[in-house]
This record gives structure tokens, C-alpha cells and sequence, in this order.
């Protein structure tokens, strides 16, 4: 008997429409130029979100593409996972108003909080609510506004980071299409490393905390970049070993991206050449959860990978968390 697997039915996404290029930072009084950042990251632009593009916005406008492309009505949707780093609201969850921006009102909503590995975990976690019976539609968005928790003023970071949305809708397969072998893993010692300080419950906001702005996120990127480089060219092979493929089976490997450097070393570990890694972080910076899932939308829309298609996933973000997952288009 075939084994059922979730397949990624369809894509969407939605990214913001104001761009603002590496020598814009001139104008915010950041101190940097478009060489420094192309050379380290090879970023070159990224999309910020005005106000009114919230992440629920954002979440449910790629959402919507995928689900016209699914040709799935709201009402048929029963759980929403939303992968999100910077949630609207601290409680309740960002989902559960995608939810009520879609219209769907069967659906159970929550969010998944694994930064920028999340959108794999909360495929993971929905691949096993359709797998386990609990449920036939997922909708699996990822939204981060990441530009509401940089520091404008910390040149380290925020040349870094954009705005976007990416969403899939899952539903249950047969046919030997959908996600071949998923890995996750954590490491929480190293959380320090990337994070957020203030602002929850353990250091709650107080002027104390906005004037320091250790609500926002402080990186030690030499750390995370030496994390990144080893934790995703490992989550790559579990994957592969998962799938029981090699590099050589794999039609494209698309990496978190967060920077050219990182996504360099990945591919030359999994043994996959640079002409079979997709990369578009020169276009976005670093989306968090959002990267891997706009870069699936842009890359079917191109033709570039098509029905049939073998895609290896990987990614890493704050937590640590590290993630990787080949699927069958
Ligand atoms: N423009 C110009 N100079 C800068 C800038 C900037 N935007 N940012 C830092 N510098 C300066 C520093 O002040 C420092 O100057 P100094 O030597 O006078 O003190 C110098 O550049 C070197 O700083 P480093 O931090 O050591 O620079 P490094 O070569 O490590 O590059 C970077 C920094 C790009 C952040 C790199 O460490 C990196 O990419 N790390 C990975 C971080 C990452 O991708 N995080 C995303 C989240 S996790 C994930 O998604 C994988």
C-alpha cells in the first residue's frame, strides 16, 4: 500500500511593495555602504512594511493566492499554522485574526514560534495533523515583519532584514508527491546569541527597556553565522538521509536566506553546485520564516521548478532552531 504523504498543493505570497536599497540607509543616518553589505551578505535591497501592512495583512494576502490557486474556500480550511516572529499582538495569536480576515470560520488558528526555521516546523506539525487524521486543509503561512523589531540605528543588524508573507495549502496525497522526510532539532543553551531580551514576561516593558531598546534584536553575528553554516549543512543530510537521496537527486536546494556566504557553504557540504541553489536574497534580505516559502511562490511561477520537481529545504534562525525537509512538487 502507498504510504499518504501532505502535499503542497499551491503557493502564494505577498511582499510590500516600498523597496529600500543598501544606499537608502544613508538617509537614516546609517553609517554603511552598498559594497560593505553586498560583500558580507550579499543583500542588496529588502521590502518594508508600512503600518497598515500588518502581519496578519501580509499573512492573509499570501494566503488568499494560494488558496485561489488551490481553488480551496475558506470555509473548507481547518487549521491555519502561522510561522511568525512578530505576531501583532503578544496574545492571542496572530493566526486566529488571519483566521478571521479570511473568513475561516471552521478553522482551528494558532502560531508557531521557531523563528526563522518556523515555516518548516509548521509544516512539519501540519503535515502531522493531515497524516494523523485530525485534519484534510492546512493552511501553512509564514509573516514576519521583521522591520518592527530591528534596531534602526544598530547598523549590524538591520541591513539584514526585510518584510514578507509566503503561505501553502497541505492536504493529504497519494501519489508519491509532497514531503519526502522533514528534520527539526533546537539548541536553547545558544539563545542568547540572537534574541530579543526584553519586552516579555521575564523583563517586562518599561521605559527602562525602550530607552535601552533591549526590546528589540541584538545579534552576535560571527556566532551565528559559524552556527548557521554547521547546523544547516547537517539538517541538509538528515534530510537527504530521510528521503534516502543524495545531492545528486535533489533538482534544487533552497536555503533559508539570510546571507550569500551562508547559503555558500550549505550547498558545498550537501555536495549540490550553485546552479541548483536558489538564492533571491540580493531582492529581500533576510525574511525569517518567509524566506523559504517566497522562494517556492517565485520559483513556480518562473516554471523554474515544476510538478515532479525534488526540492531539498533547510534553514536556521534564533532559538537555535535548525530545520530541513525535501519535498516532491
Ligand atoms: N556597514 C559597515 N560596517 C559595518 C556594518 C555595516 N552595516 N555592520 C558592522 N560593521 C562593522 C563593525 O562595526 C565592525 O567594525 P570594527 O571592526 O571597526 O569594530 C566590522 O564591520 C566587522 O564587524 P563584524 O560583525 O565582525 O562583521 P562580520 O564580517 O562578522 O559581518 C555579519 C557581520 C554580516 C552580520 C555577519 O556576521 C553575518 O552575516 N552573520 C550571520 C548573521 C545572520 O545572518 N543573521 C540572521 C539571523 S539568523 C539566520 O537567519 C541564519
Amino acid at each position: 500500500m502507498k504510504r499518504p504523504y501532505a502535499q503542497l498543493m499551491s503557493f502564494g505570497r505577498c511582499v510590500p511593495p516600498k523597496v529600500m536599497t543598501n544606499y537608502d540607509f544613508a538617509q537614516i543616518g546609517i553609517e554603511t555602504t552598498h559594497e560593505w553589505v553586498m560583500e558580507r551578505t550579499g543583500i542588496s535591497e529588502r521590502h518594508i512594511a508600512t503600518l497598515e501592512e500588518t502581519t496578519c495583512k501580509l499573512g492573509a494576502a499570501a494566503a488568499r493566492i494560494a488558496m485561489d490557486r488551490a481553488g480551496v474556500q475558506a470555509g473548507e480550511v481547518d487549521v491555519i499554522i502561522l510561522s511568525t516572529a512578530t505576531p501583532d499582538r503578544l496574545l492571542p495569536a496572530t493566526a486566529v485574526d488571519i483566521q478571521a480576515e479570511l473568513g475561516a470560520k471552521r478553522a482551528a488558528a494558532f502560531d508557531v514560534s521557531a523563528a526563522c526555521s518556523g515555516w518548516l516546523y509548521a509544516l512539519t506539525v501540519g503535515e502531522g495533523l493531515l497524516l494523523s487524521g485530525a485534519a484534510e486543509t492546512v493552511l501553512v503561512i509564514a509573516s514576519e515583519k521583521m522591520s518592527s523589531i530591528v534596531d534602526w540605528t544598530d547598523r549590524a543588524t538591520c541591513v539584514l532584514f526585510g518584510d514578507a508573507a509566503g503561505a501553502t495549502v497541505l492536504k493529504r496525497a497519494t501519489k508519491g508527491r509532497g514531503i519526502l522526510s522533514t528534520y527539526m532539532r533546537s539548541d536553547g543553551t545558544l539563545a542568547e546569541l540572537l534574541y530579543r531580551p526584553a519586552g516579555g514576561a521575564r523583563v517586562p516593558m518599561s521605559d527602562k527597556v525602550l530607552a535601552e531598546k533591549s526590546h528589540l534584536v541584538k545579534m552576535a553575528g560571527r556566532e551565528v553565522f559559524k552556527h548557521a553554516v554547521r547546523s544547516m549543512s547537517d539538517a541538509a543530510d538528515r534530510a537527504l538521509d530521510g528521503a534516502r537521496l543524495t545531492g545528486q537527486d535533489i533538482d534544487l536546494l533552497i536555503p533559508h536566506q539570510a546571507n550569500v556566504r551562508i547559503i555558500e557553504a550549505t550547498a558545498k557540504h550537501a555536495g549540490i553546485p550553485m546552479d541548483k541553489v536558489y538564492v533571491n536574497v540580493d531582492r529581500y534580505g533576510n525574511t525569517s520564516s518567509a524566506t523559504i516559502p517566497v522562494a517556492l511562490d517565485e520559483l513556480i511561477e518562473s516554471g523554474r521548478v515544476k510538478e515532479g520537481s525534488t526540492v531539498l529545504l533547510a534553514a536556521f534562525g534564533a532559538g537555535f532552531t535548525w530545520a530541513s525537509m525535501v519535498i516532491r512538487l
